[in-house]
């Protein structure tokens, strides 16, 4: 099953105007994109996600600000500051993630390589859990 976080470098094209980011499908993002979805404009004091997905493939950075991500899967749990643009994400299937810490200028752009789809979702911790050491015995 698919229940991986990985910490990625994303590389940048730099020169004294500043960053420029360039993604390509199938390239630097490692599947086949089909959704790029943006959280910004955040309220400070609220935290997001509280929730992991049945298969989705996500990349994530956040090009501006920061904010805490904190991510478990099948073997770990790790809290993860993305706090430079270089910082990538990559999250694949069945990982519970919670944004925390997420300052007035962050903004959190998505790669994702499927629609949405909330049949997709597991917005319970413990059905997570249980979805986990299900698939975890089958192994
Ligand atoms: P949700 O996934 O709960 O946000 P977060 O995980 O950041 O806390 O999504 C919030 C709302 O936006 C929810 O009603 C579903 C909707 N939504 C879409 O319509 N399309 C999308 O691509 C996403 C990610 C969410």
């Amino acid at each position: 099953m698919y229940s991986k976080f990985t910490e990625i470098d994303l590389n940048s094209i730099d020169d004294e105007r500043g960053k420029l980011f360039s993604f390509e499908s199938m390239k630097n993002i490692p599947f086949e994109l089909k959704r790029v979805y943006i959280l910004t404009s955040s309220n400070q004091g609220y935290s997001r996600g509280f929730h992991a997905h049945k298969k989705l493939k996500q990349l994530i950075f956040c090009p501006t600000g920061s904010c805490d991500f904190v991510v478990e899967d099948l073997s770990k749990k790790k809290t993860i500051h993305l706090n430079s643009p270089n910082k990538g994400l990559l999250i694949e299937g069945v990982v519970w993630r919670e944004m925390h810490n997420i300052s007035s200028d962050c903004s959190i752009v998505v790669f994702a390589d499927e629609y949405y789809d909330e049949d997709d979702y597991i917005r319970d911790y413990n059905d997570f859990l249980k979805i986990l050491g299900e698939r975890n015995e089958k192994k």
